[in-house]
């Protein structure tokens, strides 16, 4: 069976061509240091069956970085389908051969926005935005998606199983109807977002309501996976993390190879931060660019365990360079165990996990970075959300954490007014209507465990509909009032 994968993954390979035979090096290789166990490259597994320690794809490639930019650059113009793909366009960084069966819905290709009303309410001079919810299922799920679900077809899987908060789902629903693989989804039961419920719905997936949360979902779902047919692409799959590494790639592209001084990501089950910390570490010993991107993650209150965690070790302001060296802090792996939250709680129902599988990984990134993990309240990410509005951008309630988070930095001195900041936004505003239509008619209420708990979420930037009656008149006095309750921002 091995044999057959190896062949499979090595066809095309060729003497004198560089580019593949520098691929098919790849391996899984144990994240503990202590352990470091290896394994084929197409062995399915998700953990390390030595130590249980998670696991990253690592390959060696010696590529000329010029060289890699050049050709890069030439392929915006192709019409080729995988040229067209803003992951597989950066495929010299993915452990695949040139004729893997790719599966693409041309993902990826994200814009970056210059947000002026966003920077100014952060206290920035200057602001990007990199919406990540402009994929083709509005999220940022589909970079790592194309590639997970090309790596089920080489396993020769049957059925595709992740958990999910919606939007793993959804993407995993479209890109499992591509590849005509039988699908199942596993969600909380009434905490995803109608619209992620809908496209997975849609798109044919097999969605299983489960009596609990998230983390009851991924628990449930890792003990499925241990049948040989079934193959789960959570971010716990290190295809996925493949996928979603080389959305540091095309952000550095698209910005002439400009390093931003900060990439602020919100934190769910921590693949997304896992995945860009490893993104530009792989571009920097590739040579293409020459320092790390401070990678800072922003979390829920109700849901930031690992903000806890950062917060218990390295202090409210975070790690400075000065705290790495005077209590070590810079080696993960000496760090205390996270502690999980029980019953998670937040509006973002994206990003309501109490027990983030990927925490490790995504605290190695963070520290190699010199970057900081903070978490922020219900009315910030809400404040926040209806400025992304108001920018003509707008994304989903977990997204809007980052320019929250940014704001905060930025008055706690951690960021700089003049320095050169990104914000990754995750998820697309039409992800969860209902939350923006209750923050706008000023019904927002914080998720508590029983009802008396329930907070109202001020609605500071609010924009409610109008009722006019059909005359010229009226409709003219409404635009009056519209434009004169509009001026706070
Ligand atoms: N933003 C959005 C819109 C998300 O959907 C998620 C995660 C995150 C941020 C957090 O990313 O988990 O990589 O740290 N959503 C997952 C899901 C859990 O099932 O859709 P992360």
């Amino acid at each position: 069976m091995k044999q057959k994968l190896r062949a499979i993954r090595s066809r095309g390979t060729s003497a004198g061509n560089l580019q593949t035979a520098a691929r098919t090096t790849a391996t899984q290789r144990c994240i503990n240091p202590s352990c470091g166990a290896r394994f084929d490259i197409n062995e399915r597994i998700y953990v390390c069956s030595s130590c249980g320690g998670l696991l990253d794809v690592v390959q060696e490639s010696t590529r000329d970085p010029e060289q890699l930019q050049t050709l890069w650059t030439r392929r915006l113009a192709s019409f080729e389908s995988r040229d067209r793909s803003g992951v597989w366009r950066y495929r010299e960084l993915l452990p695949f051969a040139d004729d893997a069966p790719i599966v693409s819905l041309a993902e990826g290709n994200t814009p970056i926005y210059d947000a002026p009303i966003s920077a100014a309410y952060c206290g920035l001079h200057a602001l990007n935005l990199k919406h990540q919810g402009c994929n083709p299922t509005g999220s940022f799920k589909d970079t790592g998606m194309t590639v997970a679900i090309t790596q089920a077809l080489i396993l020769g899987a049957k059925t595709v199983v992740c958990a999910s908060t919606g939007n793993t789902a959804a993407s995993l629903a479209a890109y499992a109807a591509r590849a005509k693989l039988q699908c199942a989804i596993l969600v909380p039961r009434g905490q995803i977002s109608h619209a992620k419920l809908a496209q997975s719905l849609d798109y044919g997936a097999a969605v299983l309501e489960l009596d609990g949360n998230f983390d009851d979902a991924m628990r449930v779902i890792r003990e499925l996976a241990e049948d040989e047919s079934i193959y789960l692409v959570n971010s716990i799959n290190p295809f996925r993390i493949e996928g979603q590494k080389t959305v540091a790639a095309e952000l550095l592209h698209q910005r002439g190879w400009r390093i931003p001084d900060h990439v602020v990501v919100p934190g769910g089950n921590l693949g997304n931060s896992t995945a860009l910390g490893k993104g530009f570490a792989e571009l920097m010993d590739l040579g293409l660019i020459d320092r790390l991107p401070r990678l800072s993650v922003v979390q829920a209150e109700g849901a930031g365990p690992f903000a806890n965690l950062f917060k218990s070790v390295a202090g409210s302001a975070g790690v400075s360079t000065a705290l790495l060296s005077q209590h070590s802090t810079s080696d993960w792996s000496a760090w205390p165990a996270l502690t999980p939250i029980e019953d998670p709680h937040t509006l973002a129902t994206a990003i309501k996990i109490g027990a983030p599988v990927s925490w490790q990984k995504s605290l190695r990134a963070v520290l190699a970075s010199g970057g900081t993990v903070l978490s922020v309240s219900e009315q910030e990410m809400a404040d926040a959300k209806a400025i992304i509005g108001r920018e003509g951008v707008g994304c989903e309630p977990a997204s809007a954490s980052t320019v929250a988070g940014i704001r905060r930095l930025v008055a706690d001195g951690v960021i700089g007014p003049d320095e050169d900041v990104v914000a990754v936004l995750t998820g697309h505003v039409l992800k969860d209507t209902d939350y923006v239509i209750k923050y706008h008619q000023e019904n927002l209420f914080s998720d508590g465990d029983v009802l008396a708990d329930r907070r109202k979420v001020a609605s500071t930037y609010r924009n409610p509909p109008t009722l006019v009656k059909a005359t010229r008149e009226a409709i003219i006095e409404g635009l009056r009032r519209h434009t004169s309750t509009q001026d706070t921002v």
